[in-house]
Parts: C-alpha cells; sequence; structure tokens
C-alpha cells in the first residue's frame, strides 16, 4: 500500500484510469523521458529525449506539464514556463551531472577562462544555465558547439565524456568541467567485450555520456533518440544497448522481431545499470503528485529570467 501525505492509496485504485481523468480535469500534459518505467511512458502524452522533451515544453498548451523525469528536466519546462504549474512526481530525482556542478563552483572555474564562451548541457541546475551561453543536449551538442567560431575559445560543462565526445567529433579541443553521469561511466568495458563475443553478430549503440574507453567499442553513438532510431534503422537482429535499459520499452515495441541486450554495469550482482533517479518516479506517485498537485517545481524568477537566455538560444539554434 502506497503512503501519501493524504493517507494511503486504495490498491484497488485504478491508477491508468484515475490518472487519465486527472489529465483531462487539469488539462495538463505528461511528458515522460525514455528512461522511465514502463508504465510511465505508456501512459504519458509525450515521449522523448531531452531535446524533444524541452522543445514540447516551450510549446504546450497545457495548462500544468507532468514531467515524468528528473528534476533538471521539469525545472526547464518551468523556466520556458514561468505562468504554468510544473510537477515531478518525486522531488529528490536529480541527477549526477548537476549535482557535480555546484554554482559556486563552476562560477570560480568559469573566472579562469575571461574569453571563454561556456556550453552547458542541458543536464544541469538553473543557476548552471544562468552562466552559461547556450545549453546543448546529446541530439545536438555537435551542431552547437560548430556554431561558435573555430577560434572561439570554449568550455563545456557539466559533462566531461560528452565533451570530449563532441570534441573528437569536431577535432576542436575544449576546457572540460570534470563532471559525469554516475550511471553511464559505470559501464564496464570488459564485459561488454565479452558481450559481443558471445554475439558475435550484434551491433553496439551507446550513448556519449559514457567513456571513450567503451564508446570505441560502439557502432553508433547518440542520443536516446538516435539510439531508437539507430535500432529502427539497422538490420541487425541483436543490438546491444549501452544506456539506461528503460530505453528498450521503446525499442522493443517499435522492432519486436529484434533482440536488445542490455549492457552490464559494475554491478557483481546483477547485470542492471539503471538510474537511481529516473527509477524514484513510479505510477503511484505520479497518480499522487497530480492529484495532490505537488511535488511543484519554483524558480525564482529573476534566475529563471537568466536561465531562459541560453536556452531559447539551443531551441533557436535546433529548428
Ligand atoms: P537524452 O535523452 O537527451 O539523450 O539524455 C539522456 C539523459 O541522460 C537524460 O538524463
Ligand atoms: Fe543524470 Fe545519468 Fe540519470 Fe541521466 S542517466 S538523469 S545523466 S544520472
Amino acid at each position: 500500500m502506497i503512503e501519501s501525505a493524504a493517507g494511503s492509496l486504495d490498491p484497488t485504485l485504478d491508477l491508468f484510469s484515475e490518472i487519465d481523468r486527472l489529465r483531462k480535469d487539469m488539462n495538463a500534459v505528461i511528458l515522460a523521458h525514455f528512461y522511465q518505467e514502463p508504465d510511465i511512458q505508456d501512459i504519458a502524452d509525450i515521449i522523448g529525449d531531452s531535446l524533444a522533451l524541452s522543445q514540447r515544453a516551450a510549446q504546450t498548451e497545457a495548462d500544468v506539464i507532468v514531467f515524468a523525469g528528473v528534476h533538471f528536466m521539469a525545472e526547464t519546462a518551468k523556466i520556458l514556463n514561468p505562468d504554468k504549474q510544473v510537477l515531478l512526481p518525486d522531488l529528490e530525482a536529480g541527477c549526477s551531472l548537476a549535482d557535480g556542478c555546484p554554482p559556486d563552483e563552476f562560477a570560480s572555474f568559469l573566472a579562469d577562462y575571461p574569453d571563454h564562451k561556456v556550453v552547458s548541457y542541458i543536464n544541469c541546475s538553473a543557476e548552471t544555465k544562468a552562466m552559461s551561453d547556450v545549453i546543448c543536449t546529446s541530439s545536438n551538442a555537435v551542431k552547437i558547439v560548430d556554431s561558435f567560431p573555430a577560434d572561439q575559445p570554449l568550455v563545456f560543462a557539466p559533462d566531461q565524456y560528452l565533451g570530449d565526445w563532441v570534441a573528437r567529433s569536431l577535432d576542436r579541443p575544449m576546457v572540460l568541467w570534470p563532471g559525469s553521469c554516475e550511471v553511464h561511466e559505470m559501464f564496464n568495458e570488459k564485459k561488454l567485450v565479452e558481450l559481443k563475443i558471445t554475439h558475435p553478430d550484434a551491433r553496439v549503440t551507446a550513448h556519449p555520456e559514457c567513456p571513450e574507453a567503451v564508446l570505441q567499442h560502439a557502432d553508433h553513438v547518440g542520443s536516446t533518440s538516435s539510439i531508437l532510431a539507430f535500432a529502427r534503422q539497422s538490420d541487425a537482429r541483436q543490438i546491444i544497448v549501452v544506456t539506461e535499459p528503460g530505453i528498450i520499452h521503446q525499442m522493443q515495441k517499435e522492432n519486436p522481431d529484434k533482440e536488445f541486450i542490455p549492457a552490464p554495469g559494475n554491478d557483481e550482482t546483477c547485470n542492471c545499470n539503471e538510474c537511481p533517479y529516473m527509477r524514484m518516479n513510479t505510477l503511484e506517485k505520479l497518480y499522487l503528485c497530480m492529484r495532490d498537485r505537488t511535488p511543484e517545481i519554483i524558480v525564482d524568477s529573476a534566475l529563471a529570467e537568466a536561465a531562459l537566455t541560453p536556452i531559447t538560444r539551443m531551441l533557436e539554434l535546433s529548428r
């Protein structure tokens, strides 16, 4: 039985129809990331990668945005929609990249690079965004970095591995903030190579938040939407997936005749490598946050205004 501030949840409650009813009553849109649990992906109005979700958040006419994702995603939606209510099923659903770039430390880091422009991955706080010239996601990072003149020195934050992958793709060195995704940096290179040996016909798709040692074994590297496109287009019958395994739900739905094999992390007790923050959201918490209209994302208006400029720049450059 689920406990909430309002008491216990009736176990006979049909959460799918209750969420559907609330969505209509509230004129809400439910946005979900591909790493959410299957039930949440299935009930969402829109599922997507970070770029698609921020684009859809910028366009929505709903009164309430329910964000089934992590805090920085819901915060970005709020910055884009200061007059709408934005709900997140679990306020603790953070991100190691955002948490690993404290604004005061980032400000003193940037003080050493006064001539640099700052490109920040969307996986960061509103404060970090406000110190940036432009935001990017893994879908558009190469394009955004390439939009600066070749002689413009750049700082890339907070994901050193994504920054490193972009720098190698463009042959363009950048100053990298030393942050990482605690999920993607856990993929085990040795186990991945072993998996390739036991599945010689499989192709490997990986997210650029992984370190280069892992990416070098991939046939394809890209954002979650690019990973889904690769799965659709590849002739391979077996695909090894080097990102959060929540995405396999969509891969399997779109390609029922293909086999998707999650790449192992470093945990010796299981072959799983789930994002603990993404997995904090459950169908029950989604229902409760809509029923009780809390937890709600609140962003200071001056901070939101400062963070909006680099987000808007990203959306314009991504058209
Ligand atoms: P994308 O869905 O934009 O590829 O991002 C992955 C991610 O880690 C989101 O937290
Ligand atoms: Fe953050 Fe990594 Fe989880 Fe994405 S998968 S939310 S980058 S910790």
